[in-house]
């Protein structure tokens, strides 16, 4: 299965393991939500230790591993009422007959049972059984008493079971687990985005990496943009609340979660995607892509053979993207790049004027550590002079910080209402 492990910083989980052959699988799940970025602690219970030891979990999760109520020693460090205080989330994996019991009654005598209790935290439990005891009339009722309080039960799969028996009651693959906990957290990262992210409502297209201008069938006009720059401002506007439309020139770059990407090849189908975009309502658009500014007259219909010691190619101009987009009479918030090798700052300038831009960042490309291809980039940021803000220099810095510094200038931006550019 694929899916974002994208970082959920500081989130803390703590992964509750009962009795049950379904254990040696939670060792896994440790390792999988650490991949993911999360802290974990893991509380045992006396039925788990007898498949599996506090070792193990104590290796792979990096920290002391809980399994006493009353121990002095836990208690004065982290003790079963922080525990509960520190969970983000209460993991229960796998969760035996006789847990599920305890929660439904409220009996607190372990301490997976104390924490239950004491904690503020969601619960997700993962029952893995046998397939009689998982359909055994008092289990569903205790089923159905949990989620009443609000437990997010994990339905567990079918299949053949250790006991040799087939049926529903296998606790479903640690990474499966893991993808449900990392999806959970960042939907409501995600809702906390929305509501307070510094773009919160608004849709943002972002155009990125090169164009391909075809000469002939084999051959094609280009530049040396990978569309990192461009994928992590779409990264950086989802994460800041925003709708994110990504038009993409031919870039080997995995789409940054949540983004809807579009992929387009020349000038000419980037231009078109731009401007349906507009149709579809958009309030900034970002121009970071590296666009050819000139492409081949006519294409040759077959691969043009090697004929003579020169060959002329005539080219004619491609459509400027960035400045059609900005002269429409509904436009967004524009925000174009400059990519230049010399007099950056006042080249910049000039296209921010020319192309009627709200906001131009520009970079240095002749420079090998930053700009093209570069996983790190510096630019100085230039507004309209309408909106009274001062350039800002973007030090040397991954193009994800970058990308986030680009959001906040934007933002800033945004809060002050001018007359269109
Ligand atoms: O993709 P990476 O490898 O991460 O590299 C990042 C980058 C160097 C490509 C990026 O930081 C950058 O500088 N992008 C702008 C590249 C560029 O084409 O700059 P320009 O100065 O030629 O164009 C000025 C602006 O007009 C740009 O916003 C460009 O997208 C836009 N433009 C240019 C020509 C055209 N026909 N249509 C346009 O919209």
């Amino acid at each position: 299965m694929s899916f974002d492990l994208s970082v959920i910083p500081n989130k803390n989980i703590v992964l509750a393991v009962t009795g049950g052959i379904a254990a040696y699988k939670s060792a896994i799940l440790v390792r999988r939500l650490k991949d993911a970025g999360f802290n974990v602690r893991v509380v045992m219970t006396q039925g788990a230790q007898a498949f599996i030891t506090p070792l193990t979990f104590q290796a792979l999760s990096g920290n002391p591993v809980h399994t006493e109520l009353l121990n002095p020693e836990a208690e004065a460090g982290m003790g079963h009422i922080e525990l509960a205080r520190w969970a983000d989330l209460l993991l229960v994996a796998p969760a035996s007959c006789d847990t599920l019991a305890k929660f439904a009654t409220g009996l607190a005598d372990d301490l997976l049972s104390t924490l239950y209790l004491a904690t503020k935290s969601p619960v997700w439990v993962a029952p893995a059984m046998n397939q009689q005891m998982w359909a055994a009339k008092a289990t569903q009722r205790n089923l159905n008493t949990l989620v009443e309080d609000g437990v997010h039960v994990i339905m567990p799969d079918a299949g053949s079971q250790a006991c040799g028996d087939v049926g529903l009651g296998r606790m479903p693959e640690p990474e499966d687990l893991a993808y449900q906990v990392t999806q959970y957290f960042h939907r409501a990262q995600r809702a906390i985005a929305e509501k307070f992210g510094l773009l919160a409502g608004k849709h943002v297209v972002i155009t990125a990496g090169p164009t391909r201008e075809a000469i002939d069938p084999v051959r094609y006009i280009s530049n040396h943009s990978t569309g990192k720059m461009g994928f992590a401002l779409a990264a950086a506007c989802y994460a800041a609340g925003a709708k994110v439309t990504l038009i993409a020139g031919p870039v080997s770059l995995d789409t940054p979660n949540g983004v809807r990407r579009v992929n387009v090849s020349s000038a000419v189908q980037m231009l078109d995607l731009s401007m349906q975009m507009l149709d579809e309502g958009c309030d900034i658009f970002i121009a970071t892509a590296a666009v050819a500014d000139y492409r081949v007259a006519e294409v040759a219909e077959h691969k043009i053979k090697k004929a003579g010691d020169e060959l002329n190619v005539s080219l004619i101009k491609n459509p400027d993207i960035v400045a059609t987009i900005a002269g429409q009479q509904k436009r967004p918030f524009m925000v174009g790049f400059a990519a230049e090798t010399r007099h950056v700052e006042e080249y910049a300038a000039g296209k921010l004027v020319a192309k009627k831009l709200d906001m131009i960042a520009c970079n240095d490309v002749s420079r090998a550590d930053i700009g093209f291809a570069s996983d790190e980039n510096a630019m100085t940021v230039f507004f309209a002079d309408a909106y009274q803000l001062e350039k800002r220099d973007l030090e040397k810095a991954s193009k994800q910080e970058i990308a986030q510094q680009l959001v906040e200038a934007i933002h800033d931006a945004l809060q002050h209402e001018i007359e269109p550019v």
